[in-house]
């Protein structure tokens, strides 16, 4: 029989293992904070490469993290002295290839550390290899989805689109707009939507690899969390629960679990905002990772100008030197350009009336809870199928495509979105119904507060359910 813990020494040691690329880790964290706060007596070790702590933990506000999320370093894997070609998917694939033995070690560290074993771990969906390790140590996997329900879907039904559509290594040849519409919630979605990994792309990569590996290991999870509310996509959801143990929609996080206040406004967008009428400024992201394609981003600068509306761009000094030369000093009296933004702040306030966004998950909900109608301009990954599904089955915005004809094509969207038009009106009235089930979701006897106990249980009791 082990003793009673000596009081301070926590109860339990659960494991949350991050994926340090794109804006992954943050999510995660964010549903960490508001399990720590609600187990005190619970360490929380989190897994993450050094590079994307620092940065995490650093924006998160130091001191605002609960004391019982502790920071573990994970090693990048990349090999000393290792060249790299400058792929941009180069040091992802080299993560992983290291990833199960680098978090092998880190966690075995931390259990020495706090002379306790991992009961739960707690995961990023991408990190499949970790259903193995929690098998070893009898404990619950449970990942985190950090995208929407209906990439979640895509990729569980890989080989359900393989065996209809093929494998496609030379693209889909003219097949993009044939119907993707054999689960249930698809029936608008085509076979080009479907993200990369699933029939196209380069099914051999690590990443594509890994997606397979993960939609073949989901179901052994004790539960699947994902940053998403119920009333959102009820039919995938539906599908979701009988295909995973335990799926459960804990979100939205900016509604479920808001990042703590940032007092933070540097380039004094909330003042400028202030200055504007009502609902008359496009607001602009591309995440703060991404950098559009320099045909896409001179498109859209282009058509901003044209358009003569009042606009917010925030981008990354590398997205702001590929600006067509003098736009910014042309534009000057109306739109205000700048390297970050406190995006959620923004969207809240009364002046925008619109935002162009890349469609990257995080950005979607947050102009859902805003009641913000969107221009999608996708990129990769699950940009285009949100793309479909806020064009198409929310009807919450329209997607704009096709770097040849973006001017023309950003200029139609952005007549269509603003206030006034009918189109316009009627997305915000679909965005209001929306709103409106997310804040439902996260009453005291909402679905996403609901599925958040269960999910606290299951982490907290680190037993299989
Ligand atoms: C998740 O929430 C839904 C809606 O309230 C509920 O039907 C379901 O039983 C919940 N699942 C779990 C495991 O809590």
């Amino acid at each position: 029989m082990t003793p009673p813990p000596t009081s301070g020494a926590p109860r339990r040691h659960v494991a949350v293992c991050a994926f340090p690329f794109a804006t992954h880790a943050a999510p995660v964290l964010l549903l960490t904070r508001r399990i720590a706060s609600a187990a005190p007596d619970v360490r929380f070790t989190f897994f993450n490469t050094d590079k994307s702590n620092a940065v995490l933990f650093k924006s998160a506000g130091g001191g605002s993290v609960p004391d019982n999320i502790v920071p573990h370093g994970v090693h990048d894997g990349v090999p000393e002295g290792y060249e790299f070609s400058g792929s941009p998917v180069e040091p992802v694939g080299l993560f992983l290839k290291a990833g199960e033995e680098s978090l092998r070690k880190s966690i075995e560290e931390a259990e020495e550390q706090v002379g306790m074993k991992i009961s739960c771990l707690v995961t990023d969906a991408f990190l499949w290899f970790c259903q193995k390790i929690a098998a070893e140590k009898g404990a619950p996997w449970v990942p985190v989805w950090t995208g929407g329900a209906s990439s979640l879907a895509s990729h569980l039904h890989t080989d359900l689109f393989r065996s209809k559509f093929g494998v496609q290594d030379e693209g889909l040849q003219g097949r993009d707009n044939e119907a993707a519409d054999m689960i249930p919630g698809f029936s608008a979605v085509r076979v080009g939507d479907l993200p990369a990994g699933i029939v196209t792309g380069d099914l051999r990569s690590p990443f594509s690899q890994m997606l397979h590996e993960m939609a073949f290991r989901l179901p052994k999870a004790a539960a699947v969390a994902i940053n998403s509310f119920e009333g959102l996509d009820p039919d995938i959801t539906r599908c979701l629960s009988a295909k995973l143990r335990n799926f459960l929609n804990v979100g939205p996080f900016a509604l479920m679990s808001p990042p703590p206040a940032t007092k933070s406004d540097k380039h004094g967008c909330l003042p400028w905002l202030e200055s504007q009428a009502p609902a008359s400024v496009t607001y602009v992201s591309f995440g703060s990772v991404a950098t559009p394609p320099p045909d896409m981003l001179v498109g859209l600068a282009e058509a901003l100008e044209a358009s003569k509306v009042a606009f917010l761009w925030s981008m990354n000094d590398n997205a702001q030197a590929k600006l067509p030369k003098g736009f910014v000093e042309r534009t000057g009296g109306r739109g205000k350009v700048v390297p970050w933004a406190p995006q959620l702040a923004l969207l809240a306030h009364p002046s925008v009336a619109a935002f162009v966004t890349h469609g990257g998950w995080n950005s979607i909900l947050e102009s859902i809870v805003s009641g913000v109608p969107m221009i999608c301009l996708p990129f990769f990954g699950d940009q285009i199928l949100n793309r479909r599904f806020i064009e198409c089955v929310w009807r919450i915005g329209i997607g704009v495509e096709g770097e040849v004809f973006m001017k023309t094509g950003m200029l139609n969207a952005l007549k269509k979105v603003m206030v006034g038009s009918e189109e316009g009106k009627k997305m915000r009235e679909n965005l209001r119904v929306l709103k409106q089930l997310a804040q439902e979701a996260v009453k005291a006897d909402g679905s996403s507060t609901q599925n958040f106990s269960s999910l606290m249980e299951i982490i907290t009791a680190g037993k299989e359910s």
